[in-house]
C-alpha cells in the first residue's frame, strides 16, 4: 500500500472513532438530562401518593411532616433540571415558584391534610396542564 493511502486510511479510522466518541458522549449527556428531569417528578409523585394514603387512612403528623419535608427538598431539583425553561419561560418559572411556595406554606396537621394535599396537587397540575 502506498504511504499516502496508508496515511489516508489511518486518518479516516481516527476520524471515525473520534466521531463515534463525540456522538456517544452527546447521547449520554442527553440520557442523563432526561433522567434528571424525570427522577424528581417520580420521587415527588411517590410522596404525594403516600400523603394521599395517609389522608384516607391512619394519619401520623410526624410522617406527614417528613414527606412534606422531602417534597420541599425535591421540588428545587426542578430548578436545576429545567434551568433553561425557568430562565426563558416566565409562565413555567411562575408555576415552579408557586409549587415551592405551596410546599413552604404546607402544614403537617392531619385535620388539614385534605386541603394541603389539594393545594399541592393543584400546584403540580397547574404546570402539567401546559408543559407535561
Ligand atoms: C413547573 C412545572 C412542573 C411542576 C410544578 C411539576 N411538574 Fe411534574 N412534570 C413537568 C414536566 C415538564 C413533565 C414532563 C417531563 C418529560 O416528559 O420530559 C413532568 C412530568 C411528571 C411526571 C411523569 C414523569 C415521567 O417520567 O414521565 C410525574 C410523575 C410528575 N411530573 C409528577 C409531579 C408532581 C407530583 C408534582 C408536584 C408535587 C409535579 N410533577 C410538579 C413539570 C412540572
Amino acid at each position: 500500500m502506498p504511504t499516502r493511502t496508508l496515511i489516508a486510511v489511518v486518518a479516516l479510522a481516527i476520524g471515525a472513532i473520534g466521531g463515534a466518541m463525540v456522538a456517544n458522549t452527546a447521547a449520554n449527556a442527553w440520557r442523563l438530562q432526561r433522567a434528571h428531569r424525570h427522577a424528581p417528578m417520580h420521587a415527588m409523585q411517590h410522596h404525594v401518593a403516600r400523603l394521599d394514603a395517609a389522608a384516607r387512612g391512619a394519619c401520623d403528623a410526624a410522617e406527614v411532616e417528613a414527606r412534606l419535608a422531602r417534597l420541599r427538598v425535591l421540588a428545587p431539583e426542578i430548578g436545576y433540571a429545567y434551568a433553561a425553561e425557568i430562565r426563558s419561560d416566565r409562565a413555567f418559572a411562575e408555576r415552579y415558584a408557586a409549587l415551592r411556595a405551596t410546599l413552604d406554606g404546607a402544614g403537617a396537621r392531619c385535620k388539614a391534610l385534605d386541603t394541603t394535599l389539594a393545594r399541592v396537587k393543584d400546584a403540580c397540575e397547574a404546570c402539567h396542564v401546559d408543559y407535561r
